[in-house]
């Protein structure tokens, strides 16, 4: 087999695994877009987050919104996140910071973690995935759990607050789904 072939499959495989790593968060709920540090503390407001609280962001990209609701709110803080490299990157975000006894970051779909011990949500998703998350959130959130959406809305629930400049939107399960 000559050098050129073996290099040649080398780069259509490297190529094809890229493809495929950049492809699959956006096929199983959104691909990756980082909230901007100003749009993260507006998010975290809205869901009045403190130290009483158990943030859950479903799909934490860099672990931003979890390294700052430890940090700024003082509240603990759990990431889900499906892409393998960004939950590495976030796993060091937290260690740099040092907050890894009030935080980490679970390595897989948000569909199929338990958030039961979930006392505010934040999600930046996709209006298809939010909708297809409506029935986890009310079987497993408990009543007056706060849930903040960047951008994307659920159809049919009612939000407790908005801010439509930003686009966040405040649903409070038990109020907003009824
Ligand atoms: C738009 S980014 C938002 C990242 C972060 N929450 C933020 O606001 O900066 C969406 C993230 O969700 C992740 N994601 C999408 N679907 C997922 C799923 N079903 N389970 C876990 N993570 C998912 C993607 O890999 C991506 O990192």
């Amino acid at each position: 087999m000559d050098l050129f072939y073996i290099y040649d499959s080398i780069f259509i495989i490297g190529i094809s695994l890229f493809v495929i790593w950049i492809m699959w968060s956006a096929v199983i709920g959104a691909g990756f877009e980082p909230t901007s540090k100003r749009l993260v503390k507006k998010m975290l407001e809205m869901a009045e987050i403190g130290p009483k609280d158990v943030l859950y962001d479903l799909g934490s990209g860099d672990g931003r919104i979890v390294s700052e609701a430890v940090k700024s709110y003082g509240a603990r803080s759990v990431g889900i996140e499906a892409d393998p490299i960004r939950v590495l990157w976030s796993r060091m975000l937290l260690f740099f910071y040092d907050i890894q006894n009030k935080s980490k970051i679970k390595w897989g779909n948000f569909f199929n973690q338990d958030i039961t011990e979930a006392t505010a949500v934040t999600l930046f998703l996709g209006g298809k995935t939010n909708q297809k998350l409506k029935d986890k959130l009310v079987k497993e959130l408990k009543p007056g759990t706060r849930v903040v959406s960047y951008v994307w809305k659920f159809d049919g629930w009612e939000p407790t607050k908005v801010n439509y400049t930003d686009r966040i939107y405040l649903y409070i399960i038990g109020v907003s789904n009824i």
